[in-house]
């Protein structure tokens, strides 16, 4: 997985990942060549950072989803609302940023408009 131009849209593709993936699908991939990962909630497709705001453990390797919007850092259990970033669980501090992907041509993109989550 990749990033690179989604040509005549002019946004970013994040990943090559089946947009029908079911909830709870977290992939590791690269955006503007820094990791990233791509989450799949109840609400759509979002990308974050591909490390947890407590001490930096990639989601890519060992995060989780529940409850349909919940992503869970495997390190030491912090939880984040994939909706908004904000944090459920210490012992994270910090919200993650949460940014929207859309679907374009059947590629994820990074969205330039609406809501955390919508797909
Ligand atoms: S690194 Fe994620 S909870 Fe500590």
């Amino acid at each position: 997985m990749s990033a690179s131009a989604a040509g005549r849209t002019g946004r970013t593709a994040v990943a090559d990942v089946d947009a029908s993936a079911p909830v709870g699908t977290v992939v590791s991939a690269d955006l503007d060549g820094a990791p990233v990962t791509v989450v799949r909630h109840e609400g759509g497709w979002v990308v974050v950072d591909d490390e947890c705001t407590h001490a930096a453990c990639p989601f890519g390797a060992d995060g989780e989803v529940f409850d349909g919007h919940v992503l869970a850092c495997n390190c030491h259990g912090s939880e984040f609302d994939l909706r908004t970033g904000e944090v459920l669980l210490g012992p994270a501090e910090r919200a993650l940023t949460v940014r929207p992907l859309v679907v374009v041509d059947g590629r994820l993109v990074v969205g330039d408009e609406g809501a955390a989550g919508r797909s």
